[in-house]
């Protein structure tokens, strides 16, 4: 899986907003970053067609992502769900489909119908998203659990619980962490330390917000950036190597966890 992606959520939302939305996802698979992350819910379906048309003529670039809503992931649901995705993509596969977050139906069921997808071909691979320590086990647990290959949760420099266990657990089983509001959905870029520490860089506060986390092994990053500079400086962190030293500084600022904490999910 591509270290950097794009996301989506609030694209596919206002028709006035389409030709920019679609233009960043182009501007950031031109400039390298390949994997888009959208979801059946973004936009009501909105966003997955913004992303249909961004990536037309050039599917083989991207390295594709979706989810399916909880209600939709019975077995035979998450089959409709996703035909029903790949329709607006205008694509027949996922590179990876992800349940959205933990719903009602039994987990068994969304793996089998998980199961199914990629035995014909529509999906390469699946996962899960917002699923803490306890629904991993879970999930693991299952027969077929352990073809688990990403789990997309929030993570950035103000949200690292996920550093007490739940990424160790995902490492140890070479599963994913693709970190989701990774600029704390615009906020971190206001925060004061951060904005310094970026200013003595040399380089925008987005930029070493991701570029932290591209440092971690096993972390996947997918900030969203309708506007093109911003596509530009997330692009940057894939070439920023953090010194030790800032490595320290930003651990100062925003310490890692001393014990569990649970998930945070938006
Ligand atoms: N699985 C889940 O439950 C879940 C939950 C939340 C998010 N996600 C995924 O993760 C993606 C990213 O998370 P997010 O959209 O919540 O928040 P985010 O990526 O942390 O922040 C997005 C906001 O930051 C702004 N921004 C982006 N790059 C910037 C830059 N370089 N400088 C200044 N501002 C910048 C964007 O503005 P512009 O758009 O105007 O450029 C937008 O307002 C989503 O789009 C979605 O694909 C998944």
């Amino acid at each position: 899986m591509p270290a950097l992606g794009l996301g989506t959520w609030r694209m596919g939302e206002r028709t006035r907003d389409r030709a920019k939305e679609v233009a960043a996802l182009r501007l950031g698979l031109d400039l390298g970053i390949t994997l888009i992350d959208t979801a059946e819910m973004y936009g009501d379906g909105g966003a997955e067609e913004v992303v249909g048309e961004a990536i037309a003529g050039r599917r083989d670039e991207v390295f594709l992502v979706s989810k399916v809503y909880p209600h939709n992931a019975s077995r035979n649901g998450v089959i409709a769900a996703c035909e029903r995705s790949l329709e607006r993509l205008g694509t027949d596969r996922l590179d990876l489909y992800l349940l959205h977050w933990r719903g009602r139906v039994p987990l068994r069921e969304t793996v089998a119908g998980f199961e199914a997808l990629r035995d014909s071909g529509k999906v390469r691979d699946w996962g899960v998203s917002n699923f803490d320590r306890k629904d991993m086990d879970e999930l693991l647990a299952l027969p077929l659990g352990a073809h688990c290959a990403a789990n997309q949760v929030q993570y950035h420099l103000r949200c690292r619980g996920i550093e007490w266990d739940l990424l160790p657990l995902c490492r140890q089983r070479r599963i994913a962490i693709m970190a989701y509001s990774p600029l704390d959905e615009g906020r971190l870029l206001k925060h004061g330390p951060l904005v310094a520490i970026a200013e003595r860089e040399g380089v925008r506060p987005a930029t070493l917000a991701i570029a932290w986390l591209l440092a971690r092994s096993g972390v996947a990053a997918i900030p969203k950036a309708a506007n093109a500079s911003h596509v530009h400086d997330n692009k940057n962190a894939l070439d920023l190597a953090l010194s030790p030293e800032v490595m320290q500084k930003l651990d100062a600022v925003f310490p890692a966890p001393r014990g569990p904490v649970p998930l945070q999910v938006i």
